[in-house]
């Protein structure tokens, strides 16, 4: 016999790596052993996902309680293997503790198979439905940060206190690319740029999961929505895609293979539809490139209801046992049902009747056991015994403060107005001035996010922080307008008029999904009257922008001396925006999208060059990368390792910057290239790299970095990722080099 040798022994019996997909031969033997004791009820009944409503008593009786009989209907007669959610708004930690308990005891010892639940949820900027969690600016602003470690930590941190709530899996992060502002979760994604969604999304993942996810303070990440579902036509959520595969390729696949690469244990389906096939019926997306070209191991679990959206909205299905058929054969492996008990008894007569193979039925069950194995849950189902003492602690929200602090951005600043004295009279107004449940968004702890009740007490609004932080001047507050309607702007002008300056807080009210859906993205008329009039006082105007994606305000931006980006910071926003307003901390933060000036102008800056064409060109009203800061950066020397490069050879590419103003601050320092000639109309640039640095006044760094032929591909006709010939523009901040790559 040919003897192995110990490091091939090793890699046999141990971990090793599929496109970072962890394989292992002892986990493939325990998924098997446990997969030949089931039974096909027992299959079908893992394939299947439940809301905590079908198991609630009754669900206007606070709190919450699990009603024995349908547990056991659930759990003991469907075999049911995944619930998710919570029933309307957070839990505190104990009712998660003694819901989790009582679902994990039912499943593992009332079970035939005695097979743990996985429970998941929507932890989206810290584990927003346990009550007193520490909440995390909104992936939009995370993205704003340009910032890795921060967001691999608060992932973490998001992770620890999810596992403290008991719950193993995370619907994290949204990987969709932001290109389209009217859709709305817009705020849920990383922005525009497809590096920087594809970066920040691996950190994400990488903090959830850590280097193993059985780990009590780790939880899976769910990549979501697989795939291109935030680019619909309409701007309306869940609508129809027409994305050609190219631009797929281009543009929205990249971030979600670099989260599979990463790891990342389940992905969730796109609820909407590409090029006139659904998703979830496609098996081109779920199959041929999900799993055959991807490599990706995981578990796929449909999106709210999608399953039957298919003959009730998509109308490619006649009915519910038909939508069934083609979701699992595409390969959706768990159906997110999540009100009804059809769907395991609909597949189970599919597969009697040879409609849906066996196989298939065992693929799925096979990856959603070998998720459960790698979260530990066979071992443990929960952790009673590990201390989560660190659960909402000042560490904690310390780093939730950094986010928003690295997040906020400074779009304008004419006659250095900002920073504000702390001995100036302050007129504060606005509708999202003096509420945490606008500095938090949707998704926080409630889905639409606008239940002040569950806020956690004693957090700043920005008014308050203000007032908190202001010395001897005088702060005086009137709330102007709401969201959409006038409430005494009269007042807020009189009072603008004996104030030094007013900070007048606008933007949106929370939301998500369908809910979030609008008719125009200029920001409300009541807000831009509010902002006009005060102007015409005479009195200063400083804007602080609450919203979760970029409302037209081309008409009060000319008399807006200082205008602050805050995205949606959540409860530890108010504070680190009052900071920047008064200097204390020196904004960092760029935008991680194109602000449009126009409503029907929606053009991103890696646009192509016939986009330019016309009396409009390209005239956002800031564009991506754009951020002030309170000091001054001076980029010089930027060199380029050789003037010529070829397939295999790395270019390294250096720039100095230096702090020449007079406080400490960090930059941003932005990597862009450009193909001058290609055989698939060129961007006029993409961004190719990013590093954010800390300067002191009067220090200097040299940022470097180093890039490949491949770093510059694209899409070819073909669909094949191609590197052309010829000459590609270098540039950094107003710096630029030319290369040729030689083949
Ligand atoms: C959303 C998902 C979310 C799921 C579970 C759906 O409506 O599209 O993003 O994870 O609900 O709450």
């Amino acid at each position: 016999m040919k003897r192995l040798s110990i490091p091939i022994i090793l890699l046999f019996f141990f971990w090793n790596s599929v496109n970072g997909q962890p394989m292992n031969s002892q986990l493939s033997h325990k998924v098997d052993s446990v997969l030949q004791t089931m039974s096909l009820t027992d299959k079908v009944g893992e394939m299947t996902q439940l809301t905590i409503d079908m198991l609630i008593e009754d669900i206007q009786e606070e709190p919450h309680q699990l009603d024995p009989d349908k547990l056991r209907e659930v759990l003991v007669e469907y075999r049911v293997g995944s619930i998710l959610n919570v029933s309307g708004h957070a839990y505190p930690l104990e009712q998660w503790h003694h819901i989790i308990r009582q679902i994990q005891e039912v499943a593992t010892s009332e079970k035939p198979t005695g097979i743990p639940v996985l429970y998941g949820i929507d932890t989206i900027h810290g584990a927003n439905y346990t009550m007193n969690s520490t909440l995390f600016p909104q992936q939009i602003g995370l993205a704003a940060t340009f910032n890795r470690e921060l967001v691999r930590e608060g992932a973490r941190i998001a992770a620890y206190e999810t596992r403290a709530s008991w719950i193993p899996w995370t619907f994290s992060p949204v990987l969709g690319i932001g290109r389209d502002p009217r859709w709305p979760r817009f705020w849920e994604t990383f922005g525009e740029d497809v590096l920087l969604a594809s970066e920040l999304g691996v950190a994400m993942v990488e903090g959830f999961q850590g280097e193993d996810p059985a780990n009590a303070y780790r939880v899976a990440a769910s990549a979501k929505h697989y795939l291109g579902y935030s680019l619909p036509a309409s701007g309306h959520d869940r609508t129809v895609a027409w994305i050609p595969e190219i631009r797929l390729r281009e543009y929205v696949l990249p971030s979600f293979k670099a989260a599979i690469d990463a790891g990342a244990l389940t992905v969730m389906i796109n609820s909407g539809e590409i090029n006139g096939v659904p998703v979830h019926a496609s098996r081109k997306l779920l199959t041929d490139l999900l799993r055959d070209e991807l490599g990706f191991r995981g578990l796929a679990v449909s999106d709210w209801q999608d399953i039957h959206y298919l003959y009730t909205r998509h109308k490619v299905a006649k009915d519910y046992k038909e939508a069934i058929k083609m979701a699992v054969n595409a390969g959706v492996d768990m159906s997110m049902v999540p009100l009804d008990l059809d769907f395991p008894r609909l597949l189970k007569e599919l597969v009697e009747e040879g409609e849906v193979p066996m196989e298939r039925i065992d693929e799925s069950v096979r990856r959603i056991l070998r998720v459960k194995f790698l979260l530990g849950l066979f071992d443990k189902p929960y952790h009673p015994d590990t201390d989560y003492s660190e659960f909402g602690s000042d560490e904690f929200i310390s780093a939730a403060y950094q986010s928003a602090a690295e997040s906020i951005t400074l779009l304008k600043n004419e006659n250095d107005i900002l920073p504000l004295s702390k001995n100036s009279n302050i007129l504060v107004t606005g509708p999202t001035a003096n509420s945490i449940i606008h500095l938090n968004g949707g998704w926080s702890r409630t889905w639409q996010g606008d239940d002040p009740q569950y806020n956690t007490p004693g957090k700043q609004t920005i008014l308050e922080a203000i007032r908190a932080n202001a010395g001897n001047g005088k702060v005086t507050y009137a709330e102007g307008t709401g969201i959409n309607e006038d409430i005494n702007i009269d007042a807020a002008v009189s009072a603008a008029s004996a104030a030094d300056v007013a900070v007048i807080c606008i933007g949106e009210a929370p939301y998500t999904e369908t809910p979030g859906d609008i008719g125009s993205l200029a920001l409300p008329e009541p807000q831009r009257r509010l902002v006009r009039e005060i102007s015409a006082t005479g009195t200063p105007v400083v804007l602080v922008l609450v919203e979760g994606r970029p409302r037209v305000i081309n008409d009060i931006e000319p008399v807006a001396d200082g205008i602050l980006m805050a995205y949606l910071p959540a409860e530890e926003g108010g504070r680190a925006t009052a900071d920047i307003l008064f200097g204390d901390v020196n904004p960092s933060g760029n935008l991680p999208f194109t602000y449009p000036r126009y409503v029907n102008d929606l053009v991103p800056y890696d646009h192509n060059y016939t986009d330019e064409v016309g009396p409009l060109g390209f005239n956002p009203q800031w564009p991506f990368g754009h951020g002030l800061s309170y000091t001054t950066f001076a980029y010089r020397n930027l060199t380029v390792s050789n003037s010529t490069f070829g397939p295999g050879e790395q270019l390294t590419i250096s720039v100095e910057v230096t702090n020449i103003g007079r406080r400490s601050g960090k930059e941003i320092v932005q990597l862009y290239v450009s193909d001058h000639v290609a055989s698939v109309t060129p961007p006029v640039k993409r961004l190719r790299g990013f590093d954010k640095i800390s300067l002191e006044p009067g220090q200097q760094k040299t940022v470097s970095f180093t890039i490949s032929a491949k770093d510059l591909a694209f899409v070819g006709r073909d669909l094949k990722k191609v590197t052309e010939p010829g000459d590609f523009r270098i540039q950094i901040s107003d710096l630029e080099q030319t290369v040729t790559y030689r083949e």
